[in-house]
């Protein structure tokens, strides 16, 4: 094989074989493809795709360019999730304590905040002494020890991945369905799990605005799961508005604890729920969705749930006590209200500037070796067709750093729609992939 055949081969439109894929993926750790010829292919790839059979092969290259995870050694079916993120989107911190609870295994490989989006490994941290930087080895014995784990990507799990991904970010060739489906799956197929759940996000928020693109991503990645022996199910869920109230890191772990036990926003509490209940019974732990829910809201009525997500925080180092006291979570030095300079009902809360103006904050990252801080972000009151007088107050905002405070108001402010009539609340789950 010659890369330069390779590219010639996807220029003109062609399906790539599966040793030819291998090849160049193997190639990034032999070094004999160079940055150029990958760069190349991945223009090719985005311009004209790649079907079914190449996605797959690409998947499991990328999976094998590092270690699969064993995890048969621990009896038990291990079921994950995963979502391809938005604003306020905190599901893993409730759902895993939830499913695992119900009995199933839980091991998490999540991925931090970027843009205008949070990630799951920044939350956790925001919990004083919580690592997230755990090996293998350990990561296992948790996994025993207490049904759950959720840890940071480690060196040694889908490293063809870090150079593509580092690649398509610096050529404009992320967006495209097969090479984001492959970089998910690679990853998320090296845990060692049984089956998985996908949360696909669209609308505003989300990575796919449009609803055709998150259902082709959807489906892509559910048949790349089932072609390498996966259960799989998929939910596409709306991004438009954040899910909750919370928005940055301390506030969305003390929201994450409301919710597991039993005082959480409905939105969140209802999608978490429904959720875990997909990993029940991928996990063969339930009959129908139905029993599978009826299961996930007993861990949480009868507090095993919340037990769960205390364990899980002793054993990655962290305090505990922050389930019983949420104040020993950072917090910010000040916080505003944003009041309604008009009354009416909200038309539209728009997820996107929302995150943006939490980056602005310091919640999230601008660039990936950007620090962040913990404490600040901004806590919904008001959200979708929800009634508003003249003078309430919309939002909390958690402020440390003033520097863009003024910038990050007026994206909060002008993120609110208003209208005076009725606003149709639409459900959060647009479709179910089985
Ligand atoms: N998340 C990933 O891990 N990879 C992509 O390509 C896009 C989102």
């Amino acid at each position: 094989v010659r890369a330069v055949d390779v590219i010639r081969k996807k220029r003109d439109g062609e399906a790539l074989a599966t040793a030819e894929i291998d090849w160049m993926v193997e190639g990034i750790a032999r070094g004999d493809v160079a940055d150029y010829q990958w760069s190349a292919l991945l223009m090719a790839i985005v311009l004209k795709g790649m079907d079914r059979s190449e996605t797959v092969a690409l998947t499991d290259a990328m999976m094998r360019s590092g270690v699969v995870v064993d995890l048969s050694a621990t009896p038990g079916a291990k079921v994950d999730k995963h979502s391809t993120g938005g604003v306020g989107d905190k599901t893993s911190l409730i759902l895993a304590p939830i499913a695992a609870a119900a009995g199933v295994l839980v091991p998490m490989v999540s991925g931090r905040g970027l843009g205008h989006t949070g990630g799951t490994l920044d939350k956790l941290e925001s919990i004083p002494g919580f690592t997230v930087d755990v090996d293998l080895d350990r990561y296992r014995e948790i996994l025993g020890e207490t049904g759950l784990v959720l840890i940071g990507q480690t060196k040694e799990i889908a490293p063809a991945d870090k150079f593509l991904y580092a690649m398509r970010d610096a050529t404009s060739t992320v967006e495209s369905i097969p090479l984001i489906a492959a970089s998910i799956m690679s990853k998320k197929l090296a845990e060692g799990i049984d089956g998985l759940v996908l949360d696909v996000k669209t609308g505003g928020g989300a990575f796919m605005v449009a609803l055709e693109d998150s259902r082709l991503l959807a489906e892509t990645m559910c048949d790349v799961g089932r072609s390498m022996g996966k259960k799989m199910v998929a939910l596409i869920t709306r991004m438009d508005q954040p899910l909750g109230r919370a928005v940055g890191n301390a506030v969305e772990v003390a929201e994450s604890v409301a919710c597991l036990k039993g005082e959480g926003p409905e939105d969140l509490t209802g999608l978490s729920l429904d959720l875990a209940a997909e990993m029940v019974l991928l996990a063969g732990l339930a009959g129908t969705l139905d029993e599978a829910r009826g299961i996930c809201e007993r861990t949480v009525a009868d507090g095993t749930a919340l037990e769960r997500f205390r364990r899980l925080i002793a054993a990655q180092g962290g305090d505990p006590r922050v389930i019983d006291d949420p104040g020993l979570l950072p917090q910010p030095r000040r916080t505003i209200e944003l009041k309604a300079d008009r009354s009416g009902r909200v038309a539209r809360l728009d997820a996107r500037p929302i995150g943006d103006a939490t980056m602005l904050l310091g919640a999230g990252r601008a660039r990936v070796d950007s620090a962040i801080d913990p404490a600040v972000g901004v806590i919904l009151h008001k959200k979708l067709g929800d009634a508003v007088e003249l003078g309430e107050s919309l939002c909390t905002i958690l402020v440390n750093d003033e520097s863009e405070l003024e910038r990050a108001v007026a994206k909060i402010a002008a993120a609110y729609h208003w209208r005076d009539g009725p606003v149709e609340t639409p459900s959060l789950i647009v479709d179910r992939l089985v």
